[in-house]
């Protein structure tokens, strides 16, 4: 009797925290990004008997990760778009073959945290090595730009970037685009706090660009603020100038209202934060909807603005940059 091979592989994708400029890095302006600690894991193995329905042509999806309420299946469709994305881009054609990916982590899915850049950069990866394709991480970051197109149209690269990479990253969305890893000289905690509204990313990106188009002038002189503001970001980040910092994403918070993409949920978590002395608060990611991000030094601030945060009612998630 033959010894039979499990072949089985394994892949991770970072979740992430943009710290200045989501939605102004769509055109072209510099953004800061990074990794926090809870990632999603994706799992490639062959389909055996009773793998049920396949998701898209030759691959089964069993998707366990942990999400808010209807997020899983507000993002159905765009989810089948992406994994079909992933498998063009990778020329992997599964139907002779049948294969099973699992998806889990420790992430929990929700708009704002990176969770579809997670689960592309973790799909790919898992999918190189079961083909052992022997792929680099800047051709997995590609593939995950791609499959990011699935969830929202025209991405700017970032959330795949720092997803793959990890770590505090500057970018700049180009051809190529620019990232350039930094340093900050010691961890600093924040919080994330969820709004549990879940919201769609092509909407908000799409609401900006009409918006500009029909007042130019104006969001001209928006868009050159922050692409200032980043600037002194980086150096106070780098400085460990926690004040600096926190006024410096208040401003962000404020810009990114000007441009209508935060809500009244995202404003109201932003308002608990800051009076339960977080240094400084913004919305993060997408917004409508999604997370708020925290300056909060040291554990005990920490635990105190997401105390804060809870007993708001909502749900606060205790993690760090750098
Ligand atoms: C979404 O996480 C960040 C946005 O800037 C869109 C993008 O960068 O593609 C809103």
């Amino acid at each position: 009797m033959g010894l039979e091979v499990i072949q089985m592989t394994t892949g991770k994708g970072y979740g992430k925290v943009i710290m200045f400029n989501e939605h102004f890095v769509v055109y072209g302006i510099p953004a800061i990004a990074g990794a926090i600690d809870r990632s999603t894991v994706a799992t490639v193995e062959p389909c055996k008997a009773g793998c049920g329905k396949p998701f898209v042509p030759g691959l089964h999806l069993v998707d366990d990760r942990p999400a808010t309420e209807g997020y899983k299946e507000d993002k159905i469709d765009q989810q089948r778009e992406s994994v079909r994305l992933i498998l063009e881009m990778m020329a992997i054609d599964p139907t002779k073959a049948p294969i099973r990916v699992h998806l889990g982590g420790d992430l929990k899915c929700a708009s704002g945290i990176g969770a579809s850049a997670a689960s592309c950069t973790a799909m790919a990866r898992a999918l190189d090595r079961y083909y052992k394709l022997g792929l680099s991480d800047v051709e997995i970051n590609r593939i995950a730009f791609e499959g990011e197109k699935g969830y929202h149209g025209t991405p700017s690269g970032l959330d795949n970037t720092v997803s793959t990479f990890g770590g505090l990253i500057w970018y700049v969305k180009g051809e190529p685009m620019t990232m350039e890893p930094f340093k900050v000289p010691k961890p600093v905690e924040i919080v994330m706090g969820n709004t549990g509204k879940v919201a769609d990313t092509t909407a908000a990106v799409a609401g900006v660009r009409e918006r500009r188009q029909a007042d130019p002038e104006r969001y001209g002189r928006i868009f050159v603020k922050a692409g200032t503001l980043v600037e002194r970001a980086r150096g106070s980040l780098e400085a460990n100038d926690m004040g600096a910092i926190g006024k410096l994403m208040d401003e962000n918070h404020r810009l990114l209202q000007e441009i209508e993409v935060s809500s009244p949920e995202l404003d109201l978590l932003v308002d608990v934060a800051r009076e339960n002395g977080a240094i400084g608060a913004k919305m993060t990611g997408g917004g409508l909807g999604g997370n708020i991000v925290a300056l909060t030094p040291g554990k005990r601030l920490q635990e105190k603005v997401a105390r804060a945060i809870e007993e708001a009612g909502f749900e606060a998630l205790r993690t760090r940059i750098g």
